[in-house]
Protein backbone atom coordinates (compact mmCIF):
# COMPACT_ATOMS: atom_id res chain seq x y z
CA UNK A 1 0.00 0.00 0.00
CA UNK A 2 1.04 3.52 -1.01
CA UNK A 3 1.34 5.32 2.52
CA UNK A 4 0.93 9.09 2.13
CA UNK A 5 2.80 12.26 3.05
CA UNK A 6 2.30 13.46 6.35
CA UNK A 7 3.15 17.28 7.20
CA UNK A 8 2.23 18.89 10.36
CA UNK A 9 2.81 22.44 11.12
CA UNK A 10 3.37 23.61 15.30
CA UNK A 11 4.54 26.86 17.04
CA UNK A 12 2.98 29.13 19.51
CA UNK A 13 -0.15 31.02 18.87
CA UNK A 14 0.59 33.74 15.79
CA UNK A 15 3.34 32.59 14.28
CA UNK A 16 1.38 31.77 10.89
CA UNK A 17 0.81 28.75 10.57
CA UNK A 18 -2.49 28.24 8.93
CA UNK A 19 -1.54 30.84 6.09
CA UNK A 20 1.65 28.76 5.75
CA UNK A 21 -0.14 25.47 5.19
CA UNK A 22 -2.60 27.10 2.67
CA UNK A 23 0.47 28.17 0.53
CA UNK A 24 2.32 24.43 0.67
CA UNK A 25 -0.81 23.09 0.01
CA UNK A 26 -1.55 25.03 -3.03
CA UNK A 27 2.15 24.25 -3.87
CA UNK A 28 1.67 20.82 -3.24
CA UNK A 29 -1.23 20.63 -5.56
CA UNK A 30 0.77 22.10 -8.32
CA UNK A 31 2.94 19.43 -7.74
CA UNK A 32 0.08 17.30 -8.89
CA UNK A 33 -0.24 15.81 -5.19
CA UNK A 34 -3.52 15.32 -3.59
CA UNK A 35 -4.00 17.23 -0.50
CA UNK A 36 -5.85 17.21 2.56
CA UNK A 37 -5.70 20.18 4.34
CA UNK A 38 -6.61 19.54 8.64
CA UNK A 39 -6.36 20.99 11.69
CA UNK A 40 -6.54 20.48 15.94
CA UNK A 41 -8.93 20.85 17.20
CA UNK A 42 -11.04 19.62 15.27
CA UNK A 43 -14.79 20.78 14.50
CA UNK A 44 -15.83 17.61 16.04
CA UNK A 45 -17.42 16.98 19.41
CA UNK A 46 -14.15 16.96 21.29
CA UNK A 47 -12.83 19.93 19.60
CA UNK A 48 -16.13 21.73 20.07
CA UNK A 49 -15.60 21.47 23.57
CA UNK A 50 -12.06 22.18 23.43
CA UNK A 51 -13.03 26.04 21.89
CA UNK A 52 -15.42 26.25 24.36
CA UNK A 53 -12.81 26.33 26.69
CA UNK A 54 -11.07 29.26 24.54
CA UNK A 55 -13.25 31.93 26.63
CA UNK A 56 -13.16 29.81 30.39
CA UNK A 57 -10.15 28.11 30.79
CA UNK A 58 -11.13 27.46 34.49
CA UNK A 59 -14.04 25.42 34.16
CA UNK A 60 -11.96 21.86 33.81
CA UNK A 61 -9.25 20.58 35.04
CA UNK A 62 -5.27 20.37 33.46
CA UNK A 63 -6.00 16.61 33.46
CA UNK A 64 -9.59 16.66 31.62
CA UNK A 65 -8.26 19.51 29.10
CA UNK A 66 -5.49 17.00 28.25
CA UNK A 67 -8.05 14.12 28.20
CA UNK A 68 -10.09 16.12 25.78
CA UNK A 69 -7.39 16.89 23.42
CA UNK A 70 -6.50 13.40 23.26
CA UNK A 71 -9.76 11.96 22.52
CA UNK A 72 -10.13 14.48 19.76
CA UNK A 73 -6.90 13.26 18.05
CA UNK A 74 -8.38 9.65 18.17
CA UNK A 75 -11.35 10.85 16.28
CA UNK A 76 -9.23 12.60 14.10
CA UNK A 77 -6.58 10.28 13.13
CA UNK A 78 -8.93 7.07 12.64
CA UNK A 79 -11.58 9.45 10.47
CA UNK A 80 -9.08 11.84 8.62
CA UNK A 81 -5.47 11.05 8.95
CA UNK A 82 -4.92 7.71 8.68
CA UNK A 83 -7.68 7.35 5.85
CA UNK A 84 -6.11 9.75 3.60
CA UNK A 85 -2.44 8.65 4.36
CA UNK A 86 -3.76 4.85 3.57
CA UNK A 87 -5.01 6.04 -0.05
CA UNK A 88 -1.46 7.58 -0.45
CA UNK A 89 -2.64 11.56 -0.48
CA UNK A 90 -1.25 14.46 1.32
CA UNK A 91 -2.26 15.72 5.04
CA UNK A 92 -1.64 18.92 6.31
CA UNK A 93 -2.71 19.03 9.65
CA UNK A 94 -2.25 22.31 11.49
CA UNK A 95 -1.39 21.17 14.89
CA UNK A 96 -0.60 17.99 16.30
CA UNK A 97 0.50 16.18 19.39
CA UNK A 98 3.95 18.58 20.04
CA UNK A 99 0.74 21.20 20.60
CA UNK A 100 -0.24 18.94 23.27
CA UNK A 101 2.76 18.14 25.30
CA UNK A 102 3.94 22.10 24.84
CA UNK A 103 0.52 23.74 25.55
CA UNK A 104 -0.32 21.02 28.49
CA UNK A 105 2.77 20.76 29.30
CA UNK A 106 2.92 24.21 29.98
CA UNK A 107 0.12 23.85 32.10
CA UNK A 108 1.53 21.42 34.27
CA UNK A 109 1.11 18.06 33.36
CA UNK A 110 4.57 16.21 32.09
CA UNK A 111 5.48 16.30 28.56
CA UNK A 112 6.85 12.57 28.53
CA UNK A 113 3.75 11.41 30.13
CA UNK A 114 1.72 13.03 27.04
CA UNK A 115 4.34 11.67 24.13
CA UNK A 116 3.21 8.29 25.51
CA UNK A 117 -0.25 8.93 25.78
CA UNK A 118 -0.25 10.03 21.84
CA UNK A 119 1.71 6.75 21.04
CA UNK A 120 -1.59 5.50 18.71
CA UNK A 121 -0.97 8.94 16.58
CA UNK A 122 0.93 8.06 13.44
CA UNK A 123 4.52 9.74 13.39
CA UNK A 124 4.64 12.83 10.68
CA UNK A 125 7.03 12.91 8.05
CA UNK A 126 7.91 15.78 9.00
CA UNK A 127 6.76 18.93 11.73
CA UNK A 128 7.55 22.30 10.20
CA UNK A 129 7.69 24.17 13.78
CA UNK A 130 7.83 27.74 13.22
CA UNK A 131 9.53 29.56 15.69
CA UNK A 132 9.31 33.24 16.74
CA UNK A 133 9.67 35.39 19.80
CA UNK A 134 6.06 35.29 22.20
CA UNK A 135 6.46 38.47 22.71
CA UNK A 136 6.26 39.31 18.79
CA UNK A 137 3.60 36.62 18.18
CA UNK A 138 1.50 38.41 21.04
CA UNK A 139 1.78 42.12 19.09
CA UNK A 140 0.40 40.14 15.98
CA UNK A 141 -2.08 38.61 17.39
CA UNK A 142 -3.68 41.70 19.07
CA UNK A 143 -2.37 44.19 15.92
CA UNK A 144 -2.98 42.18 12.96
CA UNK A 145 -6.05 40.41 13.82
CA UNK A 146 -7.62 42.76 15.95
CA UNK A 147 -8.10 40.30 18.53
CA UNK A 148 -7.09 40.57 22.19
CA UNK A 149 -5.40 37.03 23.10
CA UNK A 150 -7.99 34.04 25.01
CA UNK A 151 -7.04 31.88 27.55
CA UNK A 152 -4.29 29.72 25.63
CA UNK A 153 -2.82 32.60 24.68
CA UNK A 154 -1.15 34.93 27.78
CA UNK A 155 1.81 35.72 27.20
CA UNK A 156 3.41 34.22 30.63
CA UNK A 157 1.96 30.98 29.53
CA UNK A 158 3.47 31.39 25.75
CA UNK A 159 6.74 31.67 26.97
CA UNK A 160 6.39 28.27 28.82
CA UNK A 161 4.63 26.93 26.15
CA UNK A 162 7.57 28.36 23.59
CA UNK A 163 10.18 27.04 25.96
CA UNK A 164 8.87 23.31 25.75
CA UNK A 165 8.42 23.57 22.16
CA UNK A 166 12.31 25.03 21.96
CA UNK A 167 13.48 21.40 23.78
CA UNK A 168 11.90 18.68 21.65
CA UNK A 169 14.40 17.07 19.43
CA UNK A 170 12.63 14.47 17.60
CA UNK A 171 14.28 13.82 14.08
CA UNK A 172 11.11 14.60 12.23
CA UNK A 173 11.21 18.20 13.58
CA UNK A 174 11.92 20.90 11.20
CA UNK A 175 12.50 24.27 12.85
CA UNK A 176 11.87 27.46 10.72
CA UNK A 177 12.15 31.09 11.53
CA UNK A 178 9.03 32.41 11.47
CA UNK A 179 9.64 36.22 12.27
CA UNK A 180 9.73 37.12 8.52
CA UNK A 181 7.64 37.94 5.88
CA UNK A 182 5.29 35.07 4.82
CA UNK A 183 7.21 35.00 1.23
CA UNK A 184 10.23 34.02 2.74
CA UNK A 185 8.96 31.58 5.11
CA UNK A 186 6.81 29.68 2.41
CA UNK A 187 10.22 29.38 0.30
CA UNK A 188 11.95 27.97 3.11
CA UNK A 189 9.19 25.76 4.02
CA UNK A 190 8.90 24.82 0.20
CA UNK A 191 12.95 24.39 0.04
CA UNK A 192 12.63 21.45 3.47
CA UNK A 193 10.03 19.61 1.87
CA UNK A 194 11.34 18.89 -1.43
CA UNK A 195 13.37 15.69 -0.28
CA UNK A 196 10.19 14.77 0.56
CA UNK A 197 8.26 14.87 -2.67
CA UNK A 198 10.73 12.40 -5.01
CA UNK A 199 11.76 13.62 -8.48
CA UNK A 200 8.38 14.01 -10.02
P1 LIG B 1 -5.27 27.29 17.09
O1 LIG B 1 -4.35 26.62 16.15
O2 LIG B 1 -4.93 28.68 17.51
O3 LIG B 1 -6.73 27.23 16.52
P2 LIG B 1 -7.60 28.41 15.89
O4 LIG B 1 -6.70 29.13 14.94
O5 LIG B 1 -8.71 27.67 15.22
O6 LIG B 1 -8.05 29.24 17.04
O7 LIG B 1 -5.40 26.35 18.36
C1 LIG B 1 -6.21 26.74 19.42
C2 LIG B 1 -5.50 26.65 20.75
O8 LIG B 1 -5.49 25.29 21.21
C3 LIG B 1 -4.08 27.11 20.68
O9 LIG B 1 -3.89 28.19 21.58
C4 LIG B 1 -3.27 25.93 21.15
C5 LIG B 1 -4.26 25.05 21.84
N1 LIG B 1 -3.92 23.61 21.75
C6 LIG B 1 -3.53 22.93 22.90
O10 LIG B 1 -3.44 23.54 23.98
N2 LIG B 1 -3.25 21.59 22.85
C7 LIG B 1 -3.35 20.88 21.68
O11 LIG B 1 -3.10 19.65 21.67
C8 LIG B 1 -3.76 21.58 20.48
C9 LIG B 1 -3.91 20.82 19.20
C10 LIG B 1 -4.05 22.93 20.56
Amino acid sequence: MNRGLFIAFEGIDGTGKSTQLQLLADYLRSRGLEVVETREPTDGPYGRRIRELYVDRGSCTPEEELDLFIQDRKQHVAEVIAPALASGKAVLSDRYYYSTAAYQGAAGCDPDRIFSANSFAPVPDMVLLLTMDPEVSVQRIEQSRGETCNDFEQLEQLKKVADLFAGFSDNCITRIDAARTVDQVQADIRRVVQPLLGSG
